[in-house]
């Protein structure tokens, strides 16, 4: 037993909608039919009536003008007249009428009379056509005149009209839904396409874009818009796979460096300075700790989707003093000067952070000396380390922002980090609603941070 509203959900869209609207449509064309049939019947019956009607007051004048024939010549659509006396007797009719039985009599002769309308007649009883319009007239003395008008010619156009749309519906029927089949296959085509596109890429795995189609209408901005968000899709997994690409690359050299420490040393056990083994080894297992600290920040970073976890206000004059108190023997003298306190809302730890990276960097390429400044300007606090080193080319300043750009590529090992301290500082200052940028301090680099006032 198959259920129909099941049935019915199971089907396509495209025979949902081209059922529904057949169906509809179905109804609509019988109606019409219908209709068109009836109106048809009415007004050609009125007509017959309407002339046997006419044929009928002509005698009627004529006997009132005392004038009657006999027999009676039939004038407009009758094909037969009788005329009765009051007693119902006939006293003249058309030629091949009946003179003996009237049409109509009795109580039918009375109420005919009585409505003028006409009505229904078998005329085989009479030896007329079969079936008749029959009408009766009054006229004076009490005598009626009976007019008859034949139905058949009316009957047999009738039954082709009727013949014809019996017929013909169904076909229209059939035509408009084979129609609405292959229009509305037409309008659902740009969604197969999007969906065998789908297919495609989902097969292949390359980059590629679903099909938009050419009319400017919803299925063209569903498109567009899955394509933004393909092509974002495909920005992020590039992005996911450089980093993991770089990663890799930047753990091979402390790995290697290790390894061979380790082997070199047990080649040779008695002659290894152990001490010295360690030392190596520790600084590059540093190198490693440092480098997934720095990419669990950045992934945290991007987790938060540029929002802080943390939102306390900080003091960013106690923070930078301490950070100057946190780099106990630099290179070069780190001066820090910290004026009015300011406040801003943030992570205390990232920001320290931020900071740390940029003194950092100035003290590794600064010549004699750094400077930390903290500035308000307008409704931003704004933090610069300043150093007098080799600064950096305009065209650059941009790209060193960059996951694991460095443009010292040749300096020694134990140096620097991975590439990735910049992009902190910058990720960690947007998150916070400001930015960092790099300009150029004549000798040297100016590093600033910019963060809303608290
Ligand atoms: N103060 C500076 N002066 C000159 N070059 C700098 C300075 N700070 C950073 N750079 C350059 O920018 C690159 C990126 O810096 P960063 O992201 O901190 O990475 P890392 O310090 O690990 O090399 C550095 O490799 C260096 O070439
Ligand atoms: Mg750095």
């Amino acid at each position: 037993m198959v259920d129909p509203l099941r049935w019915w959900r199971r089907r396509g869209l495209r025979a949902r909608l081209v059922l529904t609207s057949a169906a509809v449509l179905a109804l609509a064309l019988v109606a019409l039919a219908w209709l068109f049939g009836y109106t048809v019947r009415r007004s050609t019956i009125g007509t017959l009536d309407a002339s046997a009607r006419r044929s009928a007051g002509d005698v009627v004048t004529l006997i009132n003008a005392n004038r009657l024939p006999d027999p009676i010549l039939t004038t407009g659509g009758a094909s037969t007249i009788q005329v009765l006396d009051r007693t119902g007797r006939i006293l003249a009719a058309s030629p091949g009428g009946d003179r003996l039985v009237p049409l109509l009599d009795g109580r039918d002769l009375a109420s005919a009379r009585r409505d003028g309308r006409a009505r229904f007649l078998d005329g085989r009883a009479y030896g007329l056509p079969e079936p008749l319009r029959v009408v009766a007239l009054p006229a004076q003395n009490g005598q009626t005149v009976i007019a008859a008008a034949s139905y058949e010619q009316v009957r047999d156009n009738l039954e082709t009209v009727v013949r014809t749309l019996v017929i013909g519906t169904p076909i229209l029927l059939v035509l408009l839904g084979a129609a609405g089949w292959l229009v509305i296959g037409g309008a659902l085509r740009p969604i197969t396409e999007l969906r065998r596109g789908a297919e495609e890429i989902t097969g292949t795995a390359r980059s590629r874009r679903l099909p938009v189609p050419e009319a400017h209408d919803e299925v063209h901005d569903l498109a567009a818009t899955l394509n933004d968000m393909l092509g974002r899709l495909e920005q992020a997994e590039t992005r996911q796979r450089a980093l993991v690409s770089d990663t890799a690359h930047e753990l091979r050299s402390p790995l290697a460096s290790i390894r061979t420490q380790l082997e070199v040393a047990l080649d040779h056990p008695d002659r290894q300075h152990w001490p010295e083994t360690a030392t190596g080894v520790l600084a590059d297992t540093l190198r490693l700790a440092r480098l997934a600290d720095d990419l669990l920040v950045l992934a945290r970073l991007d987790e938060r989707d540029t929002r802080p976890a943390v939102r306390e206000p900080v003091d960013l004059d106690a923070l930078i003093r301490t950070a100057g108190e946190r780099h106990p023997a630099p290179r070069v003298p780190v001066d820090v000067r910290g004026r009015a306190p300011v406040t801003v809302r943030g992570d205390a730890a990232g920001l320290t952070r931020m900071l740390d990276n940029l003194i950092d960097n100035a003290t590794r390429h600064a010549a004699t000396g750094v400077r930390v400044r903290l500035a308000r300007a307008g409704s931003w606090a704004e933090v610069s380390v300043i150093d007098d080193g080799p600064g950096i080319p305009e065209a650059d300043r941009e790209r060193v922002f960059a996951r694991f750009t460095r443009l010292d590529e040749g300096r020694s090992r134990d140096e620097g980090g991975a590439g990735l301290g910049l992009a902190i500082v910058r990720e960690t200052a947007r998150a916070h609603g400001g930015d960092a940028f790099l300009t150029d301090a004549a000798p040297g680099l100016r590093a600033t941070v910019r963060l809303p006032l608290h």
